[in-house]
């Protein structure tokens, strides 16, 4: 079974990139092949895996047009086992060339099904922070979102419009779509206020919150310019450990 999982908070800089690069890395290391779609226009995911490519093929492509092959965008990253389908600015020239027209958020969704990318178990779109033409492209084509937050308070109030976003295409669009969690990301030291907030989250959503939260860490950047997810950039540190068991979470609440 394939399962194709968006990586969207609305809010800006809460985790989403960072969680889809050393998420996809620590199942890679468990010999899961991970497709990662890259669908911000900052292309930070591309980058970060060394293959953006501002002249080159690019998601873009196939979102304008119905007849490229998706496949054909697919691109090696360093990490055997990643792949990746890069961004490029073009995202935004696609989305206002399609603004207005009907089925606009469906792209994405009518790409995968037309050229079945069935070689990888796991797909990670790796959203925008924003609610518009390309999160709900993501959004439409997923089958689970994950839902990175920083415990600041616009990451919350983020993350609740961004599950009521999702409410809303599940109701008209995509009625499979769930939620495989929330991760609590960067958590700085153990203040009050952190746990607390933790605290607060932990109540209200339950088992929806993953047990893994990941550690603010410099590992973080440090690993990112080293092209290599903390798991192949620092194996033995306990962010590597946290990302290997979030990596377990979210391959059991595929079995459950
Ligand atoms: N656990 C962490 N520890 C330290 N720094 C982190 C951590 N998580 C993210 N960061 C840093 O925070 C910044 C934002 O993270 P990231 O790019 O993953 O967020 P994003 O949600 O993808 O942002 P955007 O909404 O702009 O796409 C980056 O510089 C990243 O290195
Ligand atoms: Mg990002």
């Amino acid at each position: 079974m394939q399962r194709i999982i968006a990586v969207a908070n609305h809010k800006g800089g809460c985790g989403k990139t960072t969680t889809a690069f050393n998420l996809a890395g620590a199942l890679a290391e468990k010999r899961r092949k991970v497709l990662l779609i890259d669908m911000d226009a900052q292309a930070a995911l591309s980058k970060g895996f060394g293959v953006y490519d501002a002249e080159g093929a690019s998601l873009a492509d196939a979102l304008a047009s119905e007849s490229v092959d998706l496949g054909e965008l697919v691109r090696p990253t360093p990490i055997d086992n990643v792949h990746i389908i890069p961004a490029d600015e073009r995202l935004r020239e696609v989305e206002l060339g399609l603004a207005g027209k009907f089925g606009r958020e469906l792209r994405l969704r009518a790409t995968l099904r037309e050229h079945p990318q069935a070689d990888y178990p796991f797909i990670f779109v790796d959203c925008a922070p924003s609610l518009g033409f390309l999160m709900g492209n993501a959004l439409v084509a997923a089958g689970e979102v994950l839902i990175p937050v920083d415990l600041g308070t616009d990451s919350l109030d983020a993350m609740v419009e961004t599950l009521e976003h999702m409410r809303f295409i599940r109701k008209e669009i995509n009625y499979g779509l769930k939620t495989l969690g929330i991760l609590i990301n960067d958590v700085k030291s153990r203040t009050l206020y952190m746990q607390q907030a933790e605290e607060f989250l932990r109540g209200k959503y339950g088992e929806l919150v993953f047990r893994t939260a990941i550690n603010s860490s410099v590992v973080v950047p440090d690993a990112k310019r080293a092209r290599q997810p903390i798991v192949y950039y620092q194996p033995r540190s306990a962010l590597a450990e946290q990302y290997r068991q979030l990596a377990d979470e979210v391959i059991a609440r595929g079995e459950g």
